[in-house]
């Protein structure tokens, strides 16, 4: 028994100290570039999808899909999310070329997750992968938006993707009220800077959703 615990400690010890080793001397490559080995994959995606689901199992889903929230959905996602997932019918990005784990390409990914899953994950991120938390900076009405349109994506399409682009731009200028002439133009451009803060205003107004 005395040689048993003898010899296990000595085990432990000596893990300890060569993981300690590994640390110091620098030895661990924390660069992108290297490929992780199938174990590693398997261990962090195990982690990360265990992790995701029991945060999200207690998350109230709001009613989601209607046209308004997708497009506000779309918005956020091109400023925010198109960079590292590419969108559909576009290259990807150095950015997203850069990174590893490789960003998922979300019109497939996201038929894995639910719409609680996919909550969480924009709204706490995940460590060190490159995915951001967006919840410091933005409220939940604005997330469950974005969720709406990732879930859209699956049937959308390249095709699909660049009409709402372009109906986002028409949006933009009509919002100006201008009828197009030089003149009114450059007013359009200031009534735009005036919109920001109100879109903003009108966000936090209807954030009960949780
Ligand atoms: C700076 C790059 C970057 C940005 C910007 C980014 N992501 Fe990610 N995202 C990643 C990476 C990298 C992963 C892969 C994480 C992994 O494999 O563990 C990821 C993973 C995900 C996943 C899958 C998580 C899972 O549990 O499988 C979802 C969903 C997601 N991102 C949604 C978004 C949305 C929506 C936005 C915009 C609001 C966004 N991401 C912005 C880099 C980014």
């Amino acid at each position: 028994m005395k040689t048993v615990l003898m010899t296990l400690s000595t085990i432990i010890i000596l893990s300890l100290l060569g993981g300690l080793t590994v640390m110091y001397a620098g030895l661990f490559n924390v660069a992108t570039a290297w490929e992780d080995p199938a174990l590693v994959r398997w261990v962090l995606n195990t982690t990360r999808e265990k992790a995701v689901a029991r945060r999200a199992a207690s998350i109230e889903v709001p009613s989601l899909g209607d046209e308004k929230q997708v497009e506000e959905g779309f918005r956020s996602y091109r400023e925010m999310c198109a960079i590292c997932h590419t969108p559909p019918g576009a290259d990807a990005s150095p950015t997203a070329q850069g990174l590893n784990p490789e960003p998922p390409d979300l019109s497939k990914h996201v038929e894995h997750m639910s719409e609680a899953e996919l909550f969480w994950v924009i709204k706490n991120g995940v460590r060190m992968t490159g995915m951001p938390a967006w919840g410091p900076t933005h409220d939940d009405t604005e997330l469950w938006n974005v969720v709406a349109f990732v879930k859209a994506l699956p049937t959308m399409g390249g095709a699909g993707y660049r009409a709402l682009d372009q109906q986002a731009e028409k949006g933009h200028s009509h919002s100006g009220g201008g009828h197009g002439d030089e003149t009114q133009m450059g007013a359009e451009r200031e009534a735009g800077h005036d919109n920001e803060p109100h879109e903003e205003a009108e966000h936090q107004d209807d954030g009960h959703a949780h």
